[in-house]
């Protein structure tokens, strides 16, 4: 008999929501229900672990949720989660109600909470759940890909109508501090110009591009996609690339519209997967975990590692494709 079994386990989901969260947690009850372990869900992330907010998920009816957007679980923002009093706390809770083991399924931030738990002796994985794919140790964050769906869809639209009105229009996609969105969307749609914060322009370099393409080389039309937290005021930006190169400009921010949405196949398909894996590394007592999606085979890392790795530059794309689509 190992005394180690995990008898129960709980899920919750942090930071921004992203699709293929819910898939991920359906993957991981039946994966617990196939291996006799109970499942519990923890509503609203590491807010409603601290206030004891947390369900058995044994006998819910997945099925209705798996494949929707968002995460029918909740997610919060709880900075206090970096108190070790509070984490003591959320300890506290989960031995009041004795699970043993705990999968956490968000962003780079949220494994820190994660490893903050392990440390205190919960045994803890972390899943990849965000749009920004910014966890360096795996090629894919769960949700990327549909969000970079979404963004290419709405440039397919943004590119029509500036065509129609020789316009250059200057679109702003998230990604908090990393330009995967940006750049595989703005290759996907073939825009003139990619603004990320490994490759950032002045005002003046993007107002003396938009004049060069626009005015020299007589585009019919010109999309510039740049990651959040580059410009302050991105109505201004567009202002003042018109003012400047008489080109009528217009500012959109995608905003929270690339965050919702169900998940694609291939996004379910690797939800699916991490989910049962988790489970699967779980059952023979391995934790301080993370789970990876790398050169298309699932890996797994402690997640003091996977949150150390070096992301991947994508200066090299971005150069040859700005080259290639300002011709
Ligand atoms: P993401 O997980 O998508 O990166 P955040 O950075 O907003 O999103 O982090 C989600 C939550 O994880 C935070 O609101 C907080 O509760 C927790 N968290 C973030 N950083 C830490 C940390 N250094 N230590 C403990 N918990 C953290
Ligand atoms: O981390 C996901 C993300 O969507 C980032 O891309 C963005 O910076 C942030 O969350 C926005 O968060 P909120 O919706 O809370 O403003």
């Amino acid at each position: 008999m190992n005394k180690n079994k995990i008898k129960k386990v709980a899920i919750l989901t942090s930071g921004g929501d992203s699709p293929g969260m819910n898939t991920a947690v359906g993957s991981i009850v039946k994966a617990a229900n196939w291996k006799g372990i109970e499942p519990y869900f923890v509503y609203e992330g590491y807010k409603g672990l601290v206030e004891g907010n947390i369900k058995s998920a044994k006998n819910f009816d997945i099925d209705l949720y798996m494949n929707l957007g968002g995460t029918f679980i909740y997610s919060s923002r709880y900075p206090e989660f970096k108190e070790k009093k509070i984490q003591l706390e959320a300890k506290k809770q989960l031995d009041k109600k004795k699970i043993d083991a705990l999968i956490v399924i968000g962003g780079d931030g949220s494994y820190n909470g994660a490893q903050a738990l392990h440390n205190l002796g919960v045994k803890t994985i972390c899943l990849p759940g965000t749009i920004d794919n910014d966890i360096s140790s795996t090629d894919y964050t769960i949700g990327f890909f549909t969000a970079l769906e979404t963004i290419t869809q709405s440039l397919d639209k943004i590119k029509d109508t500036s065509r129609s009105h020789n316009r250059c229009m200057i679109v702003e996609v998230m990604g908090r501090y990393a330009g995967d969105l940006a750049v595989c969307s703005g290759i996907a749609v073939g825009a003139e110009l990619i603004i990320t914060p490994e490759k950032k322009y002045s005002l003046n370099e993007v107002i003396d591009n938009v004049d060069y393409q626009m005015n020299v080389l007589k585009k019919q039309n010109m999309v510039i996609i740049t990651t959040e937290n580059i410009y302050d005021n991105l109505d201004e930006v567009a202002k003042k690339i018109e003012n400047k190169t008489k080109i009528s400009t217009r500012a959109c921010v995608l905003g929270q519209t690339q965050r919702g949405g169900r998940p694609t196949s291939f996004e379910r398909y690797v939800a699916t997967l991490m989910g049962a894996k988790a489970i699967e590394i779980l059952s023979e007592d391995k934790h301080g975990i993370a789970i990876c999606y790398v050169k298309n085979e699932l890996v797994y890392k402690p997640i003091l590692e996977a949150l150390s790795e070096h992301r991947k530059s994508f200066i090299k794309e971005i150069e040859l494709f700005t080259k290639i689509n300002q011709k």
